[in-house]
């Protein structure tokens, strides 16, 4: 797959497509919970790993939050709704300074693990529709220049 990381800068709000529901279909929850828990695995090991929270059982709950996000934003249930709220995603990532770069590493991060799934038999439509949300929106999420 060619999952390619647009330009993005503070600022600059394009907009944003959810990925289509067969993503959700074909990974399944207990998928997006895997890959969300990869994701941050990860981060842990990553340049970005200081701007999330250090204790492990905040860690842990930072997984299931984003896992609850995402799997209502492809189209599942809405667990994030229920349990945190209006999902603001700007505003709940404003406390954190983000730049171009750390956006960059959090989703080169997602490469290997979307490819894992392509593996496991996973679409590319549906891969490429999940990676083009995550590459948009994440450029809505830089805070810093
Ligand atoms: C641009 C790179 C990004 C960075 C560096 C980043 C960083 C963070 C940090 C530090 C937190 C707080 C700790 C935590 O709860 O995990 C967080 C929370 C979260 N992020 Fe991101 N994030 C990024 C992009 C995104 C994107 C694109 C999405 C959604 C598509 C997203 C969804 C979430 C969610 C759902 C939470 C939990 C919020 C809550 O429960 O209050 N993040 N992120």
């Amino acid at each position: 797959m060619n999952l390619e990381i647009s330009y993005g800068e503070f600022g600059v709000k394009p907009p944003v497509i959810k990925p289509i529901p067969e993503f959700l279909l074909e990974v399944t929850e207990e998928g997006i919970r895997e890959l969300i828990s990869k994701h941050y695995d990860a981060i842990k090991e990553s340049d970005i790993m200081p701007l999330f929270p250090k204790n492990r059982e905040e860690f842990e709950q930072a997984k299931v939050n984003s896992a609850d996000f995402f799997i209502q934003i492809c189209g599942g249930e809405a667990y994030f709704t229920k349990n945190r709220g209006a999902p603001r995603m700007v505003g709940r990532h404003a406390p954190f300074r983000i730049d171009a770069k750390a956006r960059q590493i959090w989703l080169e991060l997602y490469k290997p693990l979307l490819e894992e799934l392509r593996e496991s038999g996973v679409t590319e439509t549906s891969l490429y529709s999940f990676w083009n949300y995550l590459n948009v929106f994440s450029i809505w999420m830089i805070n810093i220049k």
